[in-house]
C-alpha cells in the first residue's frame, strides 16, 4: 500500500511539474529496471565530442595521480590531471581509463561480485540505482576540501555524457582506477553484459569529477541509498560541465545562447518543460533548440512520439544507432523505428 502510494505520487509529481524526476529510489533497486538513462544523461545542448577531445590535451598530473586500470601485471597506466582545477566554476579533474563494475554497497553481491562490500564511502549506495563513479582512495584523500564526497561527475562513455556522483573509492593494493556503478556501466555499455566480474577493458572512457562543496549532490536529492531527485542531478551536472566548457573556450562561436539558458536559475516563464523558453511552440531550427523529448517541427518546438533519450529521438540526426535512443536505428542519419 505505502509502495503503491508513494509510486502514484512519484508519476504525480513527474506529470504534474514536466520532468521533474523525483523518486524514491526503491522501485529502481533492479538489475535490469534500473533509472532510465534519460535521467542522468546530459542535455542534447552540451558538446560532448569537444569536450571528449580537450580531455587528451591535458597535461599537468595532480598528487598521488598515476594508477593501473586493473591489478594485471603489465595493466595500462592512467594519470589523473588538474589542468582543469583552478577554474572559480566548474573546476574539475579529469582521466580517461577503462570502466570496471563496483556494487560495493546494498547490491554488493551482485552478479560476478563475490568480494564486495556493504558499504560505500558516504553510504551504503544502490549500485543498480545510483550512477555512481569511483576514484582511488590516494588520490581522494589527498583532496579532502576539493572532494567532500558525493561530488557530480561527469562521464563520457560511447560517444554519450552521463552524470553520477563520487560515492565509492578504491582501496586495493594496489589501487586501480576506472570503476562504475552497476548502473552506469550498463549504462554506457548496454550491449556488453557487465557486470562484477566483466568490465569494459578499453581505457576510452572520460571522467570528470567536479570538485568543491558546491558541486555536491545535496541531501535533498540523495539519501544513503539512493538518488531521490534525478533533476536536481542534471541541473547540477548541465550548470557545471557549461561552465566548465565555457573556461575551456568550447562554446566561443558556438551557440552561447543555447548553452546558458540552460543553467539551473529558471525564468519566471518556465514550468511547462525543463528548459525554459524551449517548450513547446518555441522558434526552433532543429531538434537541439527544444527541451526533453520536444522535435523541431516546421520552425516550432512540439512533441513526438517520446523516448528515453531526450535529444536522440526519432527525426534526431545520427552516425550509427548508439547515438539514437531506446530500439530506435540510424537510417540516412535520421533517428527512425527500426
Ligand atoms: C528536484 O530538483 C529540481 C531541480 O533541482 C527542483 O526544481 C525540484 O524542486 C526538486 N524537487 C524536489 C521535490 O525537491
Amino acid at each position: 500500500m505505502m509502495l503503491k502510494y508513494s509510486l502514484a505520487a512519484a508519476l504525480v509529481a513527474l506529470v504534474g511539474t514536466g520532468l521533474t524526476q523525483q523518486v524514491d529510489g526503491a522501485q529502481f533497486n533492479n538489475p535490469t529496471a534500473g533509472p532510465p538513462a534519460s535521467y542522468f544523461a546530459a542535455a542534447a545542448t552540451i558538446p560532448v565530442a569537444a569536450l571528449q577531445s580537450a580531455a587528451t590535451q591535458v597535461s599537468t598530473a595532480a598528487s598521488k595521480s598515476t594508477y593501473a586500470i586493473n591489478n594485471n601485471g603489465g595493466a595500462q597506466k592512467v594519470t589523473i590531471h588538474s589542468d582543469w582545477s583552478k577554474f572559480s566554476e566548474g573546476a574539475a579533474f579529469v582521466f580517461v581509463a577503462d570502466m570496471d563494475v563496483d556494487c560495493d554497497g546494498l547490491n554488493h553481491n551482485c552478479k560476478g561480485n563475490p568480494d564486495g562490500q556493504a558499504q560505500t564511502n558516504f553510504g551504503a549506495l544502490s549500485a543498480y540505482e545510483v550512477p555512481f563513479i569511483v576514484i582511488p582512495d590516494n588520490f581522494a584523500t589527498a583532496y579532502p576540501s576539493e572532494f567532500p564526497g558525493n561530488n557530480l561527475a561527469a562521464v563520457i562513455c560511447n560517444g554519450k555524457m552521463f552524470y553520477g556522483i563520487y560515492g565509492d573509492s578504491n582501496g586495493d593494493t594496489p589501487e586501480v582506477i576506472g570503476e562504475a556503478s552497476w548502473l552506469m556501466a550498463r549504462t554506457c555499455f548496454p550491449g556488453e553484459d557487465l557486470n562484477g566480474n566483466a568490465g569494459h577493458g578499453a581505457a576510452d572512457v572520460t571522467y570528470i569529477v567536479f570538485t568543491g562543496s558546491e558541486a555536491v549532490l545535496p541531501s535533498s536529492a540523495l539519501n544513503k541509498n539512493y538518488v531521490t531527485n534525478f533533476s536536481t542531478l542534471r541541473s547540477m551536472g548541465d550548470e557545471l560541465v557549461n561552465s566548465l566548457a565555457k573556461n575551456l573556450g568550447l562554446v566561443a562561436g558556438g551557440s552561447p545562447t543555447t548553452l546558458t539558458t540552460t543553467a539551473i536559475g529558471s525564468s519566471p516563464t518556465s514550468g511547462s518543460c525543463s528548459w525554459s523558453g524551449h517548450c513547446a511552440g518555441a522558434s526552433c531550427s532543429s531538434e537541439d533548440d527544444c527541451s526533453d523529448d520536444l522535435v523541431c517541427k516546421s520552425g516550432k518546438c512540439a512533441s513526438s512520439t517520446s523516448c528515453s533519450w531526450s535529444g536522440h529521438c526519432a527525426g534526431a540526426s545520427c552516425s550509427s544507432g548508439d547515438d539514437c535512443s531506446d530500439d530506435l536505428v540510424c537510417k540516412s542519419g535520421k533517428c527512425a523505428s527500426p
